[in-house]
């Protein structure tokens, strides 16, 4: 029973974190294999709440090693205060291991995440701006700077002089920006080398080994299928691969070692920045969604946009990611309506369309096909088995596990670790 990964089945903010957390402790390893500090995953343990944006979940969980595989992009900054930030409040984050290949997201790329968004103006995809397009395009042009880098100067002076070649001009000529001086960098990111030492790893060896030895690896996604460069609604999309194959690349693991694929599935839909969004609304029951649900970003403290929950996409999730599960979250925060509209199809431009559409403009043109499910008014929070639900809202979930294509194996009732009705065990 070694590997399983866990991903978001929407546009992100599904609850992994809280989902990781309820795993983390019983496995051996949590790695983040993709994304950076764009990532804001809330965890609530007891009266104690922890927004982690770099640290994979399983942090939080004293008999797991945390990992930050070489898919990731690592802010030092961020990571160095995140850690400090854990630490005072006694939590131990000794055995977190850092890729030597991941790579950094440097002071510049963080600079050219935001000139880039200013610049496009009304055409803009609402980033995090914390500077992962940057880190990931210089990353496929071959002018990345990697965590190993940090330990050889020469090295990495080089790099960061042949990466600020052309931005500099890019900064001066096109966006009217300051050049940025390759010393003060180079200086920047030798002073995190020591601190970050103690952490920096082979991953990909450590991962497989424990692998080999019947170890149980949690892989831990960051952002959502549909914020997935290849596979989401490019170009509002992340600059990654959240999707399962992500862990793969991103870890250094084959795909014949995992076992398990889990969409972090909400009840409803959310969605933070730019693009297109069918079931979003723009009335009431959107506005009491948000409020119930609490739907701000972890990472920008933007409003998330807020809509029904959109089938479409779950069975969209199920296929590009071979979703073995569902984990379906958040359903008490649709107690009280007396009537719960459920997306089933599309329709557009006349014709109703079952799965979503490749084309990018039919996707910006469709209209949600609608089913009513009838609500409950009970308060759920305090369930711990399916049958302890109120009948109408057995019915919603088995309603939703029908038309999204994989069994839903756990249900959220509430923000904490035991707000977990487990239908099918994970492990
Ligand atoms: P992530 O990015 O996928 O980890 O999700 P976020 O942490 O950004 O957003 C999910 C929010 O929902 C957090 O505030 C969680 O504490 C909260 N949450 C997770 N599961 C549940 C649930 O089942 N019920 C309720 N009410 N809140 C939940
Ligand atoms: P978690 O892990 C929700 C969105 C941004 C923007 C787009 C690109 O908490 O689910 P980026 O800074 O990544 O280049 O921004 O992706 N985005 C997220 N939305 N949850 C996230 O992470 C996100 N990470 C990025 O809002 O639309
Ligand atoms: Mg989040």
């Amino acid at each position: 029973m070694p590997a399983l990964v866990l991903l978001g089945a929407q546009w992100g903010d599904e609850g992994k974190g809280k989902a990781t957390d309820l795993l983390g402790g019983s496995v051996d390893y949590v790695v983040r294999y993709q994304g950076g500090n764009n990532a804001g995953h809330t965890v609530v343990v007891g009266d104690q709440k922890y927004a982690l944006h770099l640290l994979p979940s399983g942090i939080l969980s004293p008999g797991c090693t945390p990992v930050i595989g070489n898919g990731v992009v690592v802010d030092p900054s961020v990571l160095l205060s995140e850690l400090s930030g854990l630490n005072e409040r006694g939590v131990d984050t000794s055995k977190l291991l850092i890729s030597g290949n991941a790579h950094i997201i440097t002071p510049y790329n963080v600079t050219v995440d935001k000139v880039t968004e200013r610049f496009l103006g009304k055409r803009k995809i609402g980033t995090t701006g914390r500077g992962i397009g940057p880190t990931y395009a210089d990353k496929i042009n071959r002018v990345g700077i990697r965590v190993q880098d940090l330990y050889d100067e020469s090295i990495l002076t080089q790099k960061v002089e042949a990466a600020l070649d052309v931005k500099n001009q890019i900064l001066t000529k096109l966006y009217n920006r300051r050049a940025i001086a390759v010393d003060q960098v180079v200086e920047e990111l030798l002073g995190y080398a020591d601190k970050l030492a103690p952490y920096v790893a082979d991953t990909v060896l450590v991962l497989n080994r424990a692998l080999e030895d019947d170890k149980v690896v949690l892989f831990e996604g960051g952002q959502g299928t549909l914020l997935d460069i290849d596979h989401g609604t490019y170009p509002f999309v992340t600059s990654s691969n959240p999707t399962a194959g992500g862990a793969c690349t991103g870890a250094g693991v084959g795909p014949t070692k995992i076992s398990r694929v889990i969409g972090i599935l909400k009840a409803y839909t959310t969605r933070v920045g730019a693009g297109p969004f069918p079931t979003e609304l723009f009335d009431e029951d959107g506005e009491a969604l948000r409020r119930i649900g609490g739907e701000r970003g972890v990472t920008t403290g933007r409003d998330r946009r807020c809509g029904w929950f959109d089938a479409v996409i779950a069975r969209y999730a199920t296929r590009v990611n071979g979703l073995t599960d569902f984990f379906l979250t958040k359903l008490d925060v649709l107690t009280g309506w007396e009537q719960i509209p459920v997306c089933v199809a599309y329709e557009i431009d006349g014709r109703r369309v079952e799965e979503l559409p490749y084309s990018q403009t039919d996707f910006h043109h469709a209209k949600p096909v609608y089913e009513m499910l009838p609500g409950w008014s009970e308060d759920i929070s305090k369930a711990k088995s399916f049958s302890d639900l109120p009948k109408n809202a057995q019915a919603y979930v088995k309603a939703l596990e029908e038309m999204s294509g994989a069994p839903i194996s756990a249900i959220g009732v509430g923000p904490g670790r035991d707000e977990t009705i487990e239908i099918n065990s994970f492990l």
